[in-house]
């Protein structure tokens, strides 16, 4: 359960990236260029947010079945004390759920906006917002935070 957990959460990270910078990119050349909000911008608009609400639940679930977050609470004392534990036990979820709330913000937000041009600008804003934290909180092989493989095998 955890590792299929685990192996669904890091896949999907892909798919948030994907929808997150194409909806960008489609936000910045509407705007630039004065398009109008068609009904395929509406549905990256709104599958971009779905997509980020499905990783909040595999995350949520993943919380509570993974070792390192059960250790982390059971021994907050030396938890606090590794950056890898204190990662996963707090910065990533805290940081994570900001990133969906104002990704969430920001697609509601969009949908109301009065004028086609409105649209794009607040799901550009809102949207690139969103990318730069999960972009930073995210457990590249590279991240000094804590280091995760690109993918995982089921
Ligand atoms: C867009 C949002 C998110 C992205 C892109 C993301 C991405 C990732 C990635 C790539 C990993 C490493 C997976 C691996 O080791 O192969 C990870 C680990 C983890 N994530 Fe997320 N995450 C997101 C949101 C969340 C949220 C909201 C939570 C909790 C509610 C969460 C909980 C966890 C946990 C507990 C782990 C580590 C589990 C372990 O190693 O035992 N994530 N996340």
């Amino acid at each position: 359960m955890y590792l299929t957990l685990l192996s669904i959460h890091s896949l999907i990270r892909w798919f948030v990236l994907a929808f997150l910078v194409y909806s960008i990119y489609r936000a910045f050349i509407g705007y630039s260029k004065n398009k109008s909000f068609s009904k395929v911008d509406n549905a990256f608009r709104h599958w971009t947010a779905t997509m980020a609400h499905i990783q909040l639940m595999v995350g949520i679930l993943l919380y509570t079945q993974s070792p390192i977050i059960k250790y982390f609470w059971k021994e907050t004392k030396i938890g606090l004390q590794n950056l890898d534990l204190t990662f996963y036990g707090l910065i990533h979820i805290f940081l994570m759920l900001t990133s969906i709330v104002v990704l969430t913000i920001g697609s509601a937000k969009a949908k109301r906006k009065p004028t086609d041009k409105e649209k794009f600008k607040t799901m550009l804003l809102w949207y690139s917002i969103a990318l730069l934290i999960i972009f930073i909180v995210i457990p590249w092989t590279f991240s000094p935070l804590s280091s995760r493989p690109n993918f995982r095998q089921f």
